[in-house]
């Protein structure tokens, strides 16, 4: 019954994908392009911004390049830096404030998936009266939003391109998504010279979550052949550049390849969803403080191994667009082919094969909440449930 259930709920998906009008921002790219963000600003009209940013990247000036071309142009800009790593609904009240108080008619997020996804939240709260716990969920919002442009400085959540924002509600202990077309940039610049100084660790695990979203994306049941163009592109692009950005973070090719797949991962994933990589993924992050890119590199390819009766054929294609091995070989070669490249990447980028914090008491629990996450909500190849979670988390835990 359950089963029916959620595959009724992912045809539905299916046809909603299919014609609800999910925007994409305009895309600015290349070394340097962060100085034609006044440009862009105004040819909307727009001349006075609140700069949404965090505390760190305030600090290691990595946002300076963008202040001064503000100030070259001509536009007046308050920063707002004051958000917390998982941002919070308090986080956004703040910055509305700011907003409110210095007469801003756009919004400019800069940084990784935090600051970006509490700028959208913002921008949302600046024409909806209601407040953001009521933001929760699916379409949610009635008043469009001031202009918002993203100027990301990792390569993985591709939050610049999707319809998503995740806030944390610290009252409730809760960590919720909201959903909505308005929230969508308006535009992006995805310069690589902002990220020719991040750590390898952090490329790496950033990285590895853009590979998830794209290939979640595509052995999923409602991806469009739009969604599954940039998706074999997010892969092909993540195979041949992550490793040499990790390895040499001032290779300004690999990197601005690695903010196109990011790129290309976001806007797929945000019209045919993620699955269960990022059911675990979030499970673990919430009782453990996982990294959310880290807990997707290393649980990827356990679900690939669990789901790969399902959509062979389709992770065959992925296995040839990641160079991995050639259009002839038997579609289980292929396979097994992408699940082994996936575990090499991770090896040769220092990430671990299991998640040794997981605790055998917390097992049946976490497999619960991983089942309630994921079905019917991700429209998986696969249907698994809680005791095939029970025994992926023992094999995570390294038994
Ligand atoms: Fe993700």
């Amino acid at each position: 019954m359950k089963k029916i259930y959620a595959r009724t709920r992912h045809f539905i998906f299916k046809l909603l994908s299919r014609v609800l009008p999910i925007p994409e921002p305009e895309v600015v790219s290349g070394p340097g392009s962060t100085a034609r963000c006044p440009e862009i600003l105004k040819a909307d009209g727009i001349n006075n911004v609140l700069v949404v940013t965090d505390q760190d990247i305030a600090k290691i000036g990595l946002i300076d390049s963008l202040l001064e071309s503000l100030q070259k142009g001509g536009i007046t800009y308050t920063v707002f830096s004051n958000i917390q790593p998982n941002p919070t609904i308090q986080n956004v009240e703040e910055g509305l404030k700011v907003y409110i108080e210095n007469h801003c008619r756009g919004v400019v997020a800069f940084g990784g998936g935090s600051p970006i996804d509490c700028a959208k939240i913002i921008a949302a709260r600046t024409t909806n009266k209601k407040p953001v716990k009521k933001m929760k969920g699916l379409f949610k919002l009635w008043r469009r939003v001031p202009f918002l442009l993203a100027i990301p400085t990792t390569a993985g959540t591709g939050t610049e391109a999707t319809i998503v924002a995740v806030i944390t509600d610290p009252e409730e202990h809760e960590k919720f998504a909201i959903n909505d077309m308005k929230i969508c940039p308006k535009a992006c610049i995805l310069d690589p010279e902002l990220l020719l100084g991040l750590p390898p660790h952090l490329t790496s695990t950033t990285g590895m979550d853009a590979l998830t979203h794209a290939i979640e994306a595509y052995i999923g049941l409602i991806g469009t052949p739009k969604t599954n163009k940039w998706a074999v592109e997010a892969v092909k692009l993540t195979f041949q550049n992550l490793e040499h950005s990790y390895r040499d973070g001032t290779d300004m090719k690999a990197r601005e390849a690695m903010l196109l797949a990011s790129h290309y991962g976001g806007k797929a994933f945000t019209r045919a969803y993620v699955g269960y990589v990022h059911a675990v993924a979030h499970n673990l992050g919430g009782v453990y403080g996982l990294p959310h890119g880290l807990a997707n590199a290393i649980v990827l390819p356990y679900i690939l191994e669990l789901s790969k009766d399902a959509c062979a054929d389709k992770m065959a294609d992925l296995a040839v667009a990641a160079g991995l091995g050639d259009a002839s070989e038997e579609k289980q070669v292929l396979t097994d082919k992408l699940i082994n490249g996936i575990r090499d990447l991770n090896r040769n980028m220092d990430i671990p094969s299991t998640v040794k914090e997981i605790k055998e008491e917390d097992i049946p629990t976490l497999a619960k909440r991983i089942e309630e996450e994921g079905n019917p909500a991700y429209p998986v190849p696969k249907l698994l449930w809680a005791k095939d979670f029970e025994k992926l988390l023992y094999k995570l835990k390294g038994k």
